[in-house]
């Protein structure tokens, strides 16, 4: 099947079954390994991209089902050079260790200051529920998402 995607904000066209995982594709095929696998059951959000504007565990998406669609991986988030706030505060904070959960909450957390840069503590460790990290014990992590909408919601405000 030929699939057509916006993958990142760029057009897309290649083949595939339309069975395939789309983590799979962005990772083999589209050379976006970013993306992680971390249990490949739709339980951890390692895998977590966003799809026509929602968060989906790429694990228990087949690839057919984003023809037409738009894409956006943890390749997408930064502007050029430039980390996207998220990103830069989990850097700052320490909020990350091994590394497999970051770029999935990275993407989920980029997704959720951008429309609820308000957002409480609590609201954050919410949003942020489906996003399983074995190792920080969170804490820094939310510390960074937190920081990184309140930048967000001070440019808002400028
Ligand atoms: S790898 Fe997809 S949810 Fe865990
Ligand atoms: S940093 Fe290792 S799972 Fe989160």
């Amino acid at each position: 099947m030929k699939i057509q995607a916006e993958i990142n904000g760029e057009m897309r066209e290649f083949e595939s079954s339309p069975w395939r995982r789309l983590l799979d594709v962005l990772r083999t095929d589209l050379r976006l390994t970013g993306t992680k696998e971390g249990c490949g059951e739709g339980e951890c959000g390692a895998c977590t991209v966003i799809v026509d504007g929602r968060p989906v565990d790429s694990c228990l998406v087949a690839v057919g089902q984003i023809d037409g669609r738009s894409v956006r991986t943890v390749e997408g988030l930064a502007d050029g050079e430039i980390l996207h706030d998220v990103q830069d505060a989990l850097v700052r904070f320490g909020g990350t260790q091994c590394g497999i959960c970051t770029p999935g909450i990275a993407v989920c957390a980029a997704h959720v200051i951008e429309r609820e840069p308000g957002a409480s503590r609590e609201r954050l460790r919410e949003l942020l529920s489906g996003n399983i990290c074995r190792c920080t014990g969170y804490q820094l992590i939310v510390d960074a998402v937190a920081d990184a909408a309140a930048r967000r919601l001070a440019r808002s405000d400028d």
